[in-house]
């Protein structure tokens, strides 16, 4: 990890107070074409409210959120382990949202932020995490270099922001 990066978890008040920041990164993301559940336009209140779900959510031990901030302190990225699964799956948990703004790619910032948020699986006592993000995409390089295990395609699973129907790919990883 870039020794400039600092990785740690969000309590529900700390996402309420960095809400703009937070998002600011979401509307960057589904701005710049990313396919995370939203369609466009997409609007900081859009964004806002989403955020603000997630901190209730949050508030109910029901996800992790994980914050990446530079050198300066500035919030650029976020990761979600989502814990809030059927009573037969207690070692299982999601991963969702993972977001860096454009302007801090490419610097090991999702690397960071997916190892925290493996290393805060493991103490949740999770050995199972599953995903999907949009077939074709950098997000499927990026899961591919960082160890994940692809499953297979489901074609015409989803719309990319623009309206353009794209496939989604299902990854594994066991801790
Ligand atoms: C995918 C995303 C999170 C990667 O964030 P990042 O901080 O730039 O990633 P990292 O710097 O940690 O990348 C680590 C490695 O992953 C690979 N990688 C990352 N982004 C990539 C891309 N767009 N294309 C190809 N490979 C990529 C590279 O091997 C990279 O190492 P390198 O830079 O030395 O070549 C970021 O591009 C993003 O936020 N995209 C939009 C939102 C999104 O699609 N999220 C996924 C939702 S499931």
């Amino acid at each position: 990890m870039t020794p400039s990066l600092h990785i740690h978890t969000l309590s529900r008040e700390e996402i309420l107070t960095h809400v703009d920041a937070l998002a600011d990164i979401l509307e960057n993301c589904v701005n710049g074409g990313a396919s995370v559940s939203f369609m466009l336009p997409y609007s900081h209140e859009k964004a806002r409210a989403f955020w603000l779900n997630i901190a209730e959510s949050a508030g109910r031990q029901e996800r992790t959120v994980l914050a990446c901030r530079d050198e300066r302190g500035e919030i650029i990225g976020t990761v979600q382990l989502i814990t809030d699964q059927p009573e037969n799956q207690p070692h299982r948990a999601d991963v969702a949202k993972l977001l860096v703004h454009d302007k801090a790619r490419r610097k090991g910032a999702a690397m960071a932020l997916m190892e925290a948020l493996e290393a805060q699986a493991r103490r949740q006592g999770k050995s199972v995490l599953v995903l999907d993000t949009s077939t074709g995409s950098g997000a499927e390089v990026f899961y591919q270099r960082a160890g994940w295990q692809k499953v297979g395609e489901i074609p015409r699973y989803a719309l990319m922001p623009d309206g353009e129907m794209t496939a989604t790919s299902v990854f594994y990883k066991f801790l």
